[in-house]
C-alpha cells in the first residue's frame, strides 16, 4: 500500500481578500502535498473557512448580508484564488455545512456525556475579534494581549472543558514525541507561557450571539468558535459520520501548519480535544512566523498591504511561490521587501535558472542538431564531480524540506543550479567542440540536460509551471522521469530532443521601475 500524507492549513477567517500574508500558509502546505504526491503518496491537502462566531455574524450586518450568504461569498472568493495560485486542495471545508455543524455536536455530546464538559458560570474579558476571554492579569494595559483592543467585561452561564486534567498528559505527549512541534522552541513557549503556569479550564460556551453551532441538548449556547473550527480537520474526513472512510484512511494528520498568532491553540487544546476523544495526534505541528511590512503587521487600515493577484498578473505565480517559500524562514518573521522580491527575481530565478537552461538548450541545439546525446555511463573526472556534487544536493535538500525548513531546502537546489552553471565554465564546450572532443562534449551535454531534468523535479513542488516548461524545453516527456522515481540516475535519457529555440522562462526586470511600482502598490 502507498504510504499516505494528510496534510492541513488553518481555517480562514472570511473577513475580506486574503493578503500575501495569508496566502503563504496555503501555498506552503500545497508545495509539501506536491513533494509527497511527486514521491508516490497518497497525498490529501485540506483547507477552508471558519465561519462562525460573533465578529462574522457584524461582517455580515455590515455588508448588508445574512451570515450565510456572507461567508459563502467569501468562500467562493478564497476559492476563485486558490485557483489562481494553483493551490490544489482535496477538500474545502465550510464549518457553516451540515456535515461539519452535525459532527461537532455529536463531539460536544460525548464530551459532555464523559465528564470532560461540565455546566458552570463564567465571568472574563472578552476580545470580540479575537473571539477569547482573558482573565484579568492577562490583558495588556487593560486591552487585548492579542490584538491590543478593547475588551469588555462579560458574565454568563456557559460550559467548560476540563483542560486542568489533560495539563500532565500533554506535557508527557511532548516529550515522547520530539518531531509533534516544529520548530522546536515553539514547544517550550507552551510549557513556560500556559502550562507550567496552570492551565485554567477552558470556557466552550456562548450564550451573548447566535451565529453559531447550537449545544443539541442545551439550544441556548452556542459552542466557542474554536471548539467547533478545530474539528473541522477530523469533520471533514467524516470522523463519526456514517462513512469515515476517509477519515480511517488519513488520520491522524501527518502535518498540520499554523501561524504562530494560534499556536496555542493547536498545541494545547486542539491535542487535548484529541486526547479526551481518544484519537490519535498529529504527527507534527509545524508553526510558521509572519510576513510583516515594515511599519509592522500588514492590515487595509495601515495601508500597507500586498495582495497575492498584483504580483501573480505582473510577475507569474512562480514567482510569488519562489519568494513566498525562498524568503520566508518558518521558524522568523520576515519583512516583505520590493528590493528582495525583484532581486530574488532577476537573480536567482533569471540569471541563475533562466539562463542555465537558455545556455544549454542552445549548445544542445548548435553542437548536436537538438538531440540530447546519449552517454556511456562512464563519467570522466569533472563529470564525476558534478554526479557526486548532485546527488549531495538531493539528499540536502530532501532532509531539509522533510524537516520544514523550506528556505534552506530551496537554498540547496540554487547550490545546485550555480555549481551546474559552473560547470559549462569549467568543461567549456566551445573548446570542446573546437577541438573536436565529441565524447567529452557528448557527456557534458548530456549531463547539463540530465542537471536540467533533476533541478525541474526538486523545483516542481513549488513552481509547477517552471518545471513543466523546462521539462518541454528540454524534450523530457514521460511522466516518470519528471516525478522521484528517477531522480538519482544518471543514464535514463533516450532520444531526447530539445526544442528549435528556447525561451527563456525569466525576463530580467527592470529593478528601480519594479521596485517604484511595488512601493506604490503597497500604499494603495
Ligand atoms: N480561523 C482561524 C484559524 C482556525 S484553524 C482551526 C484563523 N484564521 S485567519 O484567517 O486569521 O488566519 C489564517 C492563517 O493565516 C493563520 O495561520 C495565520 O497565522 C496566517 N496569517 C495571517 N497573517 C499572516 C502573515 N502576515 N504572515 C503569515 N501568516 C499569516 O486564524
Amino acid at each position: 500500500m502507498k504510504d499516505k500524507f494528510y496534510v492541513t492549513t488553518p481555517i480562514y477567517y472570511p473577513s475580506g481578500r486574503f493578503h500575501i500574508g495569508t496566502a503563504y500558509t496555503t501555498v506552503l502546505a500545497d508545495s509539501i502535498k506536491q513533494y509527497h504526491k511527486l514521491k508516490g503518496e497518497d497525498t490529501y491537502l485540506l483547507t477552508g473557512t471558519d465561519e462562525h462566531g460573533q465578529k462574522i455574524e457584524e461582517k455580515a450586518k455590515e455588508a448588508g448580508k445574512t451570515p450565510k450568504e456572507y461567508v459563502d461569498e467569501m468562500a467562493k472568493m478564497a476559492k476563485e484564488l486558490w485557483a489562481k495560485m494553483k493551490i490544489e486542495y482535496d477538500d474545502y471545508i465550510q464549518t457553516t455545512e451540515t456535515r461539519h455543524e452535525k459532527i461537532v455536536q455529536k463531539i460536544f455530546d460525548k464530551l459532555m456525556e464523559q465528564g470532560d464538559i461540565y455546566k458552570g458560570e463564567y465571568e472574563g474579558w472578552y476580545c470580540i475579534p479575537c473571539e477569547t476571554f482573558f482573565t484579568e492579569t492577562q490583558l495588556v494595559d487593560g486591552k487585548c494581549p492579542d490584538c491590543g483592543r478593547e475588551v469588555k467585561l462579560m458574565k454568563e452561564e456557559a460550559y467548560f472543558f476540563h483542560m486542568k486534567k489533560y495539563a500532565d498528559k500533554l506535557l508527557k505527549y511532548y516529550e515522547e514525541h520530539p518531531n509533534f512541534i516544529k520548530p522546536e522552541y515553539r514547544k517550550n513557549e507552551m510549557i513556560n507561557n500556559f502550562i507550567k503556569p496552570g492551565l485554567e479550564d477552558l470556557c466552550v460556551t456562548r450564550t451573548s450571539f447566535d451565529w453559531g453551532i447550537k449545544v443539541l441538548k442545551d439550544p441556548k449556547h452556542i459552542i466557542y468558535v474554536w471548539l467547533d473550527a478545530l474539528t473541522n480537520y477530523i469533520t471533514a474526513l467524516g470522523y463519526l459520520s456514517e462513512d469515515d472512510t476517509l477519515f480511517q484512511k488519513y488520520w491522524p494528520a501527518d502535518l498540520q501548519i499554523v501561524g504562530k498568532d494560534i499556536a496555542r491553540f493547536h498545541l494545547i487544546y486542539w491535542p487535548i480535544f484529541l486526547m479526551a476523544l481518544d484519537l490519535p495526534l498529529p504527527k507534527t505541528i509545524l508553526v510558521h512566523n509572519w510576513i510583516m511590512m515594515k511599519d509592522g503587521k500588514m492590515s487595509k487600515s495601515k495601508g500597507n498591504v500586498i495582495y497575492p493577484e498584483t504580483l501573480i498578473e505582473r510577475y507569474g505565480l512562480d514567482s510569488v511561490r519562489y519568494f513566498l517559500l525562498r524568503e520566508m524562514p518558518v521558524s522568523q518573521d520576515e519583512i516583505f521587501s520590493p528590493e528582495a522580491f525583484v532581486e530574488r527575481y532577476n537573480f536567482d530565478l533569471c540569471n541563475d535558472l533562466s539562463n542555465l537552461l537558455n545556455r544549454t538548450v542552445s549548445m544542445v541545439n548548435k553542437y548536436f542538431s537538438g538531440n540530447v546525446p546519449q552517454y556511456n555511463g562512464t563519467p570522466n573526472n569533472v563529470d564525476k564531480e558534478l554526479e557526486e556534487y548532485t546527488l549531495q544536493q538531493i539528499e540536502k535538500f530532501d532532509e531539509k524540506w522533510n524537516n520544514y525548513e523550506t528556505a534552506n531546502s530551496i537554498q540547496e537546489i540554487w547550490n545546485l543550479i550555480a555549481r551546474t552553471n559552473k560547470y559549462i565554465d569549467e568543461t567549456m564546450p566551445w573548446t570542446l567542440a573546437k577541438e573536436k572532443q565529441t565524447e567529452k562534449l557528448k557527456a557534458c551535454m548530456y549531463h547539463l540536460i540530465e542537471n536540467l531534468r533533476k533541478i525541474a523535479i526538486l523545483i516542481r513542488p513549488f513552481m509547477k509551471d517552471t518545471a513543466d516548461n523546462i521539462f518541454r524545453q528540454i524534450g523530457i516527456k514521460e511522466e516518470d522521469m519528471k516525478n522521484w522515481k528517477y531522480l538519482k540516475d544518471y543514464n535514463k535519457i533516450q532520444k531526447a530532443q530539445v526544442i528549435e529555440k528556447g525561451e527563456p522562462i525569466f525576463m530580467r526586470l527592470n529593478a528601480q521601475e519594479e521596485i517604484e511600482f511595488l512601493k506604490n502598490v503597497m500604499k494603495k
